[in-house]
């Protein structure tokens, strides 16, 4: 796993973008792993720019979400499908049938959830995946106690969670308790994943994902076994790992 710790989540995003465009510049039809949540728009931000700019081509990416609500159809303004549109999607020239989110609004679960993992094995798998964490543990939706094999599926939703979001719905009885989510063994597989955290409701989270046991109490210590997992923090997320000195001494030596 690599960390690294910046004073900025700009830069880190920037960093992101980076591995992105290289990624896109080598194969550009290149299959990205997307993530909702406050995390990544200054990453989405950043894409944008470059596309407007610098000409960043995302005509023939391909890219799939990792999660959606269970009963918010994509019209819906709290649906991931709207964030993605309102954020990312409708910014760049992506192609609208090459962009995949889990239906949520499907009347047979378990049929969307296995029709995604085909699309994605149909696709070639994902290449970079980008992650946020919640303040639990959580990767896509995957809540403690998760299969470290899991496929995408329907989960429950944990208290806690429910709060970290509530602020996006206008009443409690709007936010859904279920979810359609990318399993932590469908988020293994991508051949590289980044996982963004800013701030310091997310450092107990960051370090038991980092430096505490692989479990399935911490969702996120998955990426332990991943072959090349990223971990781009700031200071306020990074500050309860104990080997910061040895992430910032690797950063400092490695070629740029
Ligand atoms: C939601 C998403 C996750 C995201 C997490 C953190 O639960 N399903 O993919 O990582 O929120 O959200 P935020 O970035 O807003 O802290």
């Amino acid at each position: 796993m690599e960390v690294i710790l910046k004073s900025d989540p700009e830069s880190l995003c920037r960093l992101a973008a980076d591995m992105i465009t290289d990624l896109m510049q080598r194969k550009p039809d290149a299959v990205l792993g997307l993530a909702t949540g406050s995390t990544p728009l200054k990453l989405y931000a950043e894409l944008i720019r470059r596309h407007r700019e610098e000409g960043l081509d995302f005509s023939r990416v391909r890219t799939f979400n990792l999660d959606e609500y269970v009963g918010l159809g994509p019209d819906h303004p709290q649906s991931y499908a709207s964030y993605m549109r309102n954020h990312f999607f409708s910014s760049v020239n992506v192609h609208p049938d090459s962009t995949h989110i889990p239906n949520g609004f499907t009347e047979d679960i378990p049929a969307e959830c296995a029709a995604y993992e085909q699309a994605i094995q149909d696709a070639g798998g994902i290449d970079l995946q980008i992650l946020g964490i919640g303040t639990d543990g959580h990767i896509g939706f995957n809540e403690p106690t998760s299969s470290l094999t899991s496929r995408t599926r329907i989960k429950t939703l944990t208290a806690r969670t429910l709060a970290d979001n509530a602020r996006f719905f206008e009443q409690e009885a709007d936010q859904p308790h279920h979810v359609i989510t990318m399993g932590i063994g469908t988020i293994l597989e991508s051949r590289q994943a980044v996982l963004l955290a800013f701030g310091d409701s997310k450092a107990d989270a960051i370090a038991q994902a980092v430096e505490g046991p692989l479990t399935a109490s911490v969702p996120a210590s998955a990426l332990q076994l991943h072959p090349k997992a990223h971990v781009f923090v700031d200071e306020a997320a990074g500050s309860q790992l104990e080997r910061q000195d040895y992430y910032r001494w690797v950063y400092d030596q490695k070629p740029r």
